[in-house]
């Protein structure tokens, strides 16, 4: 302890002593003898690469990155950034002025947005994503209807009710589960919406198109989106994405 707390001072003295040395250090280039970076997979730059979409496409977790979504997932972590996340949203919806007609509405996305599907992604058959997706067994999960919800958007989808948004749940999950998905939203709270939107047999198109032209029926009813939600940039890209987007974190999948 004590000791600990002489590197502490001693640390502490030296960056208050040369603050713009030590940041220079931080950008120093960092060449071996062969003059190259060497190349491990950092699994932090990789999960940053995921939540800013400057990496799209991938089809699963790199092997070498299991453990460490694993931990993230299951930690304190994913459930701070996700109150992070429900906290700047729930800033900004206490600000704006709502019309009082019934038509703001808040269009929340529901995997790993309002429920999470992380007891069946932390079964060692799925390994966080990294193993390859089976249509079947995700299927088979989402008619348990036993997917908890993500606490800071429970929270969040609470107060804005009370502010007087209406909710619209907009989910690429198809038609044929609607009563399992009803059931489970309703059982671990969320139990009041505007409309819930599943994917019909005649939506078509990737998620990005059937988002957007779900977003446009909305607007063409006359609903104006003041915020969207959700954990796949395909959520709030495309047209009609809502006045204000927040993106909840997901190392798990990418849904295009
Ligand atoms: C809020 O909106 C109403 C109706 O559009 C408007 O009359 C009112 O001035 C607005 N209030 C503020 C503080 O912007
Ligand atoms: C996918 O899941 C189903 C249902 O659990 C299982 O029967 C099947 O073997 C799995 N397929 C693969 C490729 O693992
Ligand atoms: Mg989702």
């Amino acid at each position: 302890m004590g000791s600990l707390f002489l590197i502490l001072m001693v640390t502490i003295a030296t960056a208050v002593a040369s603050p713009i040395k030590n940041q220079i250090h931080l950008l120093m280039p960092h060449s071996g003898s062969g003059g190259h970076k060497h190349s491990d997979l950092n699994c932090l730059s990789w999960r940053l690469a995921v939540e800013t979409n400057n990496l799209q496409d991938w089809t699963q977790v790199p092997q070498a990155c299991a453990d460490y979504v694993g931990h993230y997932m299951l930690g304190k972590q994913y459930r701070q950034d996700c109150d992070a996340v429900a906290a700047e949203a729930y800033k900004y919806a206490e600000g704006l002025n709502l019309t009082g007609d019934g038509k703001d509405v808040w269009v929340f996305d529901v995997d790993e947005t309002t429920l999470s599907n992380l007891p069946y992604y932390a079964s060692d058959a799925v390994a966080f994503g990294a193993i390859p997706y089976n249509a079947t067994a995700f299927d088979l999960w989402v008619a348990e209807a036993a997917a908890p919800a993500i606490p800071g958007s429970l929270q969040l989808y609470k107060k804005l009710i009370n502010l007087g948004f209406k909710i619209v749940f907009l989910t690429g999950t198809k038609e044929a589960f609607k009563e399992p998905r009803i059931k489970n939203l309703i059982t671990v709270g969320y139990t009041q919406w505007e409309k819930l939107i599943l994917k019909g047999d005649d939506d078509h198109g990737n998620a990005v198109e059937y988002k957007s032209s779900k977003r446009k029926e909305l607007v063409d009813g006359g609903y104006k989106i003041r915020g969207n939600m959700g954990d796949q940039w395909s959520d709030l890209l495309g047209s009609n994405p809502g006045d204000r987007t927040f993106k909840v974190p997901d190392p798990m999948y990418y849904i295009g």
